[in-house]
């Protein structure tokens, strides 16, 4: 084993103040640890935010795609429209609920699904359209809901990049699709672990409530209420994915701190650009006039072709001279699970396929200083010109 990086710079670090420590301190000594009052409180705040009609906290967004699907109808065996260049998240909850994933391939400059592709895929089975803001770059949601509305499919969209991102003059959530974002620790605000399913549609969301805590009909924080006891129901078999409190404390600190970071993201992205477009050995990602990116991810894809060496190794100098790194995504058509029990091929996905070998990510977060991104820079261009062909 090498030695550690003395100064080494992480992939990410999350940004805490004493408003999250004291509102977890307090949640601590209110007694009440799960959903609750906070969890409340952060739904409102969420909701407010993002425009969305209503707001259901979850224990990740994982469990909030899997609300979204669970309370829509459908047939086993039913097909969903989605980017393959995503984490195995965004599909995971259609494949327990027996839909079946149908890749269509990206667009470069922003990564996000090609929507000219997307007519290709529909069948008689196609349900779903399931579009990843990638990196927090909205997808052309206008476009999206012109195919949806002449095919009859429902759109549900993974959000989870992009928290604060616009969509002509909207903050992703408020487009009336349901919506699911992640506060996982390395996203643009976190909770440690939790999700949000944002939903315009007031029975489905009482449908997702229900079903998010065990398929019981009332919240358990309501059952102890001064009102007096009440019983619960048990409606439908559902699931554990409700958050708590000591999870909303901190997200109702993140989410006030929301504008403020995503400035800097937006900030550091350009610094990022202005330093790499010029440069033949990588490609940048470009911004559409209709999105104000969330900027969760800066990429580059390499032009491999005008290096002496790999993606990997590429990853591997860069680590060793300080710089954490990460890799968005492998595309999942080329995952061992997908190349064992589906038929996607190589040349019907060729850019995916290309960029996964192709892709990196830099450090892009708001507790790195100006100071922080010119190292990177530094480094990026240093590792670069030793390694020109
Ligand atoms: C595109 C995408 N979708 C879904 C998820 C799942 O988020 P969570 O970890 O909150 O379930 C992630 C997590 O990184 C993601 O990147």
């Amino acid at each position: 084993m090498s030695e550690p990086h003395p100064d080494f710079l992480p992939y990410h670090r999350s940004w805490f103040d004493d408003d999250e420590i004291n509102e977890v301190v307090d949640t601590l000594k209110s007694g009440w640890l799960t959903t609750g009052p906070k969890t409340k409180q952060f739904e409102e705040d969420f909701r407010a935010f993002t425009g969305c009609g209503h707001a259901v906290a979850v224990s990740s967004c994982t469990a909030a795609l899997h609300l979204a699907f669970a309370t829509q109808s459908f047939e086993t065996g039913d097909e969903v429209i989605t980017t393959p260049m995503t984490f195995p998240a965004t599909v995971n909850p259609a494949l327990h609920l027996g839909l079946k994933p149908v890749f269509v391939d990206i667009e470069p400059g922003t990564l996000n699904i090609d929507l000219a592709k997307v007519e290709e895929k529909i069948t008689p089975r196609t349900r779903f359209l399931l579009p990843v803001h990638f990196g927090g770059h909205a997808c052309d949601l206008d476009r999206l809901r012109d195919i949806a509305g002449r095919h009859n499919l429902t759109i549900i969209e993974d959000g989870a990049h992009a928290l604060g991102a616009g969509y002509r003059g909207q903050r992703i959530g408020g487009h009336g699709h349901p919506v699911a974002f992640s506060f996982y620790a390395n996203k643009n605000i976190t909770t440690g672990e939790g999700g949000m399913l944002a939903i315009s549609d007031a029975a489905l969301e009482e449908e997702a409530r229900v079903l998010r805590l065990q398929g019981i009909s009332k919240d358990a924080w309501k059952r102890y209420s001064k009102d007096g006891f009440a019983h619960y129901e048990l409606q439908t078999p559902g699931y554990k994915y409700n958050m708590a409190d000591l999870n909303a404390a901190l997200g109702i600190h993140q989410l006030k701190k929301a504008e403020r970071f995503h400035e800097i993201r937006k900030r550091y992205a350009q610094i990022y650009t202005e330093a790499f477009k010029p440069m033949q050995e990588v490609e940048t990602p470009e911004v559409r006039h209709y999105t104000d990116p969330a900027w969760h991810i800066y990429w580059l894809a390499l032009n491999l072709e005008t290096l002496t060496i790999s993606r990997d190794e590429f990853l591997n100098i860069m680590q060793s001279r300080g710089i954490g790194m990460a890799v968005h995504y492998r595309a999942l058509h080329l995952q061992p699970y997908f190349r064992n029990h589906f038929d996607y091929s190589l040349e019907d996905l060729p850019l995916a396929s290309s960029y996964s070998e192709r892709l990196v990510s830099l450090p892009l977060y708001p507790r790195m200083t100006e100071a922080d991104v010119q190292r990177v820079i530094d480094t990026v261009q240093a590792v670069i010109h030793e390694h020109r062909r």
